[in-house]
């Protein structure tokens, strides 16, 4: 049965309020196929039914699960190469050479989503720049949904998502067969630190980072919250820290304090010296 316009528009205000993406009128069709399993599962007759409970606004585990699916968590190792291509050759080795004294270097993948962004991150830096292994490196994947986090700490994925920006060098080097899929050696998975964060709540105990990862997230919210998430950004930055967004994201006309810096293979985003 297809969702009535008022059980819509109160999963719409629901997933605002908790998490700030905007449902807008032509995605039923995604409600009803994420909440349909959701009511199956928890064995309400209807999603009319399961929609009545949460109006009761007596269960916060329901509340949580609803949320949670309906967050977009599409991602894959080395998505979109170019930013691990210019941490590669130009960001990294250029930030080590500024911070070799101090030997400290933080990197955040902010909207982590099933982890493969840090864990990729983590692979360039075995593979690349063992030297970091020694120095006060500090990796930390967050996102809002606790079940995608719970899967990035496994480390474990299905072949169809090895099979998806993985190099097969890699693959052999960092992975081992469990079953029909694929875990993340334990050492790599100790180099990450994950925790929960919603970015429209107080990031309590974020430190201050030199690189952010906050890609592919910022597109699923209205102008206000992008403003206010890269003003917030801004407060977790160094002068020389570097953010980057999504192939689709931008800056732009939301806040005038970043400028893009241009490298050989893409940009990313500093905080502008004249803000
Ligand atoms: C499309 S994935 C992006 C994953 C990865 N950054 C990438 O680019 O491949 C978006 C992620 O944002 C998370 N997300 C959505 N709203 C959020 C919020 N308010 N706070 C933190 N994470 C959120 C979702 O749970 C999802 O895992």
């Amino acid at each position: 049965m297809a969702i009535s316009e008022r059980d819509f528009q109160f999963i719409s205000d629901l997933v605002r309020k908790e998490s700030a993406i905007s449902l807008e009128k032509g995605k039923e069709y995604l409600v009803e196929s994420r909440l349909g399993p959701i009511a199956v599962k928890d064995g309400f007759e209807s999603i009319v039914e399961l929609v009545d409970k949460l109006r009761a606004n007596t269960n916060m585990l329901l509340k949580r699960k609803v949320v949670e699916a309906m967050t977009t968590n599409e991602t894959s190792f080395f998505r979109d190469i170019e930013p691990f291509e210019m941490m590669r050759e130009e960001i990294l080795p250029e930030l080590i050479e500024q911070k070799k004294n101090e030997r400290k270097l933080s990197i955040w993948s902010a909207a982590a989503s099933t982890g493969q962004e840090i864990y990729s991150l983590c692979f360039l830096i075995k593979e690349h720049f063992p030297q970091l292994l020694s120095w006060d490196l500090k990796l930390v994947a967050t996102d809002i949904s606790t079940e995608t986090l719970d899967k990035a700490k496994n480390g474990l994925y299905s072949q169809i998502e090895v099979n998806r920006g993985l190099p097969a060098t890699m693959l052999v080097k960092y992975f081992t067969r469990e079953g029909t899929d694929w875990q993340i050696s334990k050492e790599i998975r100790d180099m990450v630190e994950f925790r929960e964060l919603n970015l429209i709540q107080p990031w309590i105990g974020m430190p201050v980072f030199d690189i952010i990862f906050i890609r592919n997230v910022l597109i699923y919210f209205d102008v206000d919250v992008k403003k206010t998430i890269l003003a917030n950004m801004r407060k977790h930055m160094y002068p020389h820290s570097k953010l980057f967004l999504g192939a689709a994201e931008t800056t732009l006309n939301i806040d005038t304090s970043f400028k893009r810096r241009s490298y050989n293979r893409g940009g990313c985003y500093e905080i502008s010296s004249e803000s």
